[in-house]
């Protein structure tokens, strides 16, 4: 078993895992390099040959404890036909949304078009390098992916609000994709991914109550009691949220990744399940002395709790390398 397995279902172990949330890509030279001879993602992402060697360059530079499969959360929008573009400095942008297709979408279909991904697990599983490290598979959680279907592109000015479906397509859509997510996950854990994490980084955008019970916790609950049933953990990582306690209490994930604004003291009196992550990603372009500063209060804060060290969001991609490296044998070496 891999030390975050251990961590999140024995609470303890002597050393701290650590995991970067985005390690594959975005900083490292090796990958940027691979990038520029592939400038269409999705198709970089459907690569049986390539995604292995990229999911595992970050696991041949550092001392991780797992590796994350080299995806993204907008493949579900790709594989039920809608289209899904990176344009540099834009973000992605996906098409025009079809209803009527969408619903033709048989799982036979959806399955085929992600089996380039599934045999990538598959592959990177078998690698001997993952010999008692953990793989994870992930899925975007059901409102963060459909506002990104919805919304053609990252919601960075889509307004605080109560959202409402604006029709019954909108309300369809949402049940179709908590559907598809069910097989994404499913797909994953049978091809070989060990933990699975749902990334659900617009929930901060969520501000009624009602809105949080229809479109956060049912749904989220829907997927973790799914993923909990075909046997591997699950970890949720809620971005933005204010209010943990009531999440983990509605949710019950075997582990929460905590996101860079939240207080660390804080959490810990509140939430009694296996903590990841917290670190603001920004802290990794300081020197030695602030990373130390800032990486040991986490790991002070979390001695006797168990806890997987990650950051509170994805690495940025101006991050030096040997930053990284500083940070893993840091927290390696903590005692
Ligand atoms: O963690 C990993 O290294 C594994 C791969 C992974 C990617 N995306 C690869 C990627 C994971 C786990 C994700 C999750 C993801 N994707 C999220 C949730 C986490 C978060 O950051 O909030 C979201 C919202 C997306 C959607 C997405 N994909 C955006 C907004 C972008 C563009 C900007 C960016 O983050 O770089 C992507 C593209 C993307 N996904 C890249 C990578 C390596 C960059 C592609 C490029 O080189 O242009």
């Amino acid at each position: 078993m891999g030390l975050i397995k251990e961590c999140i279902e024995d609470k303890k172990t002597d050393i701290n895992p650590i995991w970067i949330m985005r390690q594959a890509g975005r900083y490292l030279p090796e990958f940027r390099r691979i990038r520029k001879q592939h400038p269409d993602f999705i198709r970089l992402c459907l690569n049986k040959k390539i995604v292995p060697e990229i999911t595992l360059q970050p696991l041949k530079r550092f001392n991780f404890d797992a590796a994350i499969i080299f995806s993204d959360i907008l493949m579900l929008p790709y594989a039920l036909g809608q289209e899904v573009k990176f344009t540099k400095g834009l973000g992605p942008l996906l098409g025009k949304l079809n209803f009527k297709r969408i619903k033709k979408i048989k799982k036979a279909d959806f399955i085929e078009k992600l089996k380039p991904v599934y045999k990538s697990i598959k592959v990177v599983s078998n690698d001997k390098i993952l010999k008692k490290k953990d793989l994870f598979g992930f899925i975007g959680a059901p409102w963060t992916v459909f506002l990104y279907m919805k919304n053609r592109k990252s919601p960075k000015e889509f307004k605080k609000n109560n959202y409402i479906f604006h029709n019954k397509n909108e309300r369809e859509l949402f049940r179709t994709i908590i559907d598809f997510l069910k097989i994404h996950i499913k797909e994953q854990v049978n091809n070989g991914a060990s933990i699975i994490q749902i990334f659900d980084s617009w929930a901060g955008l969520l501000n009624n109550e009602k809105n949080k019970d229809d479109l956060l916790y049912k749904p989220t609950k829907e997927l973790v009691k799914f993923t909990k049933r075909l046997g591997v953990p699950v970890v949720c990582f809620p971005r933005g949220i204010k209010d943990y306690k009531t999440y983990c209490k509605k949710i019950n994930p075997d582990a929460i990744n905590i996101d860079y604004q939240v207080d660390p003291k804080k959490i810990l009196k509140q939430i009694h399940i296996p903590v990841q992550g917290g670190l603001d990603p920004k802290i990794l372009f300081g020197d030695k002395y602030q990373i130390k500063k800032e990486a040991i209060k986490y790991l002070e804060i979390f001695r006797d709790h168990p806890y997987i060290f990650n950051l509170g969001h994805g690495i940025l991609p101006k991050t030096k390398v040997e930053s990284v490296k500083y940070l893993v044998n840091l927290v390696k070496d903590f005692k």
